[in-house]
């Protein structure tokens, strides 16, 4: 299939698949998924009805933050596979008409970048140290941080090096921050974007867009201090992204950026989607929203008016690989998948493209991995306490034992015992099952919402639902405890979450659409 190109750029109405590369598919039996693997697999994501896939990094990288910590920005690590296979992915998946974006981390390196490498080799003062955030510290002898701040897993930002400076990383100790007032790192990243968009790549996600500049006088941080905050969203970070923008428009084909920004106000968000920066922000507020009809009602007013500020389009987010899964966000068991089940349904009747997590399509549920396996940087540093691990375990493709079809080695994080009926190959002959309504909201979705205006209209619903109408579409959700009337325009059922839509009315923990009336 080839894609087609339509006056709307791509990526204004994509349903876009997050891929985490390292739990998605092994091709090579070491328990970890790589590129081969996508490939393998992209079939499965054609046939699902995804236009369009996001990679985490697969670049060379110790893994201490499961890529997010890059010692090259233009290799791919062994682990995943070669720039020859990441090739042939890309390849494949244009063939079968879905994009490809990638991850461009350019907050901090790894510690194991050659740059860093130099910093550490360099004196107090030299240029090699420039490119990062050293400072000398506080105290008597230097002993103390430069300042107060905290890194975002727990614990000080600073790690002090055996010449007596120290570095700042508001992440990991292995992350070290660039330093964004050096042209040189601004120079580099342009050149690593040109890279991949050589190659083909359809956009990127920009991870901590809000990141990279710090207050250069590092002000530390008072007890309850409220915004402007000296290590996130500062001015000159839009400065990136217009020269960004303007780079992703100088190569055909609509390459595109989403910005992982998370800003304090939806005003300082809609700055990273002004129309000459980039083109989207992930919308976190709906994955930060409890079940209820009323928070998702203000998650969509909200989005609008923060996104209509610059005449931008929303995303909507349910998870990612950062957060506990939805169906366990919302209360675990049948439930919680039945919430999850309708909740993507409503996200995937509105304007704006929608993105998706890995297992979502599945109904996978947060995993409580045992502590002593966790891998997470952020566990073991204190800033998560359960760990990101659980929303991380490798995908069940087939069979009734771990690792599921996942690959043919140990799986890097342990698998649930009770999974077998979770699988791809068993929910693909289930026509109940969560995978074929999710392929069949896809499919709709790409039936009924083409040509359906980008404004939607609230509708009046009964105690505990939301509903609304776009054009034609009707969607209702019901959030509440008992079954609810249906608005009068909800017309012809097209599709529903569950099966208690009937005689003019919708039972708890379902969503449905219709036709109006
Ligand atoms: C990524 C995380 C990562 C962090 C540091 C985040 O936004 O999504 O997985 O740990 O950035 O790079």
């Amino acid at each position: 299939m080839q894609i087609t190109t339509s006056a709307a750029p791509w990526w204004q109405h994509s349903v876009c698949y997050e891929i985490y590369v390292r739990s998605f598919a092994d091709g090579n039996g070491d328990g970890v998924g790589d590129l081969v693997g996508i490939e393998q697999r992209l079939p499965y994501l054609a046939d699902l009805g995804v236009d369009s896939v996001w990679l985490t990094p697969f670049y060379p990288s110790p893994q201490h933050d499961h890529g997010y910590d890059v010692a090259d920005y233009r290799d791919v690590d062994p682990l995943f596979g070669t720039l020859a296979d990441f090739d042939a992915m890309l390849a494949t998946a244009h063939d079968l008409g879905i994009r490809v974006i990638v991850d461009v981390v350019p907050n901090h390196t790894s510690s194991e970048h050659p740059w860093f490498h130099e910093a550490l080799a360099a004196a107090p003062g030299s240029p090699a140290r420039d490119r990062y955030v050293f400072r000398d510290g506080t105290g008597r002898n230097g002993e103390r941080p430069p300042n107060n701040w905290v890194s975002v897993f727990g614990g000080p930002a600073w790690t002090r090096v055996p010449d007596g400076q120290w570095y700042l990383h508001l992440f990991d100790s292995q992350q070290p921050d660039l330093n964004w007032w050096n042209d040189e790192v601004h120079a580099e990243l342009d050149d690593v974007l040109r890279f991949w968009l050589d190659r083909g790549v359809d956009g990127f996600r920009v991870d901590v867009a809000h990141g990279l500049y710090k207050q250069p006088d590092l002000v530390p941080r008072k007890r309850g201090d409220r915004l402007p905050h000296p290590m996130w969203d500062q001015p000159e970070v839009h400065e990136v992204y217009r020269r960004w923008r303007k780079l992703l428009d100088s190569y055909d084909g609509d390459r595109m950026a989403v910005a992982e920004a998370c800003a304090g106000t939806p005003e300082a968000m809609a700055r990273y989607i002004r129309p000459d920066e980039l083109q989207q922000t992930f919308n976190f507020t709906w994955l930060e929203a409890p079940w209820s009809a009323a928070a998702f009602r203000k998650v969509v007013v909200d989005t609008f008016a923060s996104v209509g500020l610059v005449g931008g389009t929303p995303t909507w987010v349910l998870s990612n690989h950062d957060v506990v899964r939805e169906s366990t966000r919302y209360g675990g068991g049948p439930a919680g998948v039945a919430r999850a089940k309708a909740a993507a349904l409503t996200m995937l009747a509105l304007p704006g493209s929608s993105y998706l997590y890995q297992g979502e399509e599945l109904g996978l549920e947060q995993v409580d991995v045992p502590p002593h396996l966790r891998q997470d940087p952020a566990y073991h540093r204190g800033a998560e306490p359960e760990g990101r691990d659980g929303c991380r375990v490798p995908m069940p493709w087939s069979g009734d034992t771990a690792p599921y079809g996942f690959g043919t080695g140990e799986p890097w994080l342990p698998m649930p015992d009770d999974w077998a009926g979770l699988t791809v190959e068993a929910q693909q002959a289930d026509e109940h099952s969560t995978l074929q309504f999710f392929r069949r909201a896809l499919r709709l979705r790409r039936e009924v919402t083409v040509g359906l205006p980008d404004q939607v209209q609230l509708l009046d619903s009964a105690p505990g639902t939301f509903a609304f109408r776009r054009g034609d579409l009707v969607c209702v959700v019901s959030c509440g405890s008992r079954t609810a009337r249906l608005p009068d325009v909800a017309g012809e059922l097209l599709l529903a979450s569950g099966d208690g839509v009937a005689d003019g009315r919708i039972a708890p923990d379902t969503a449905a659409w219709f036709r109006a009336r």
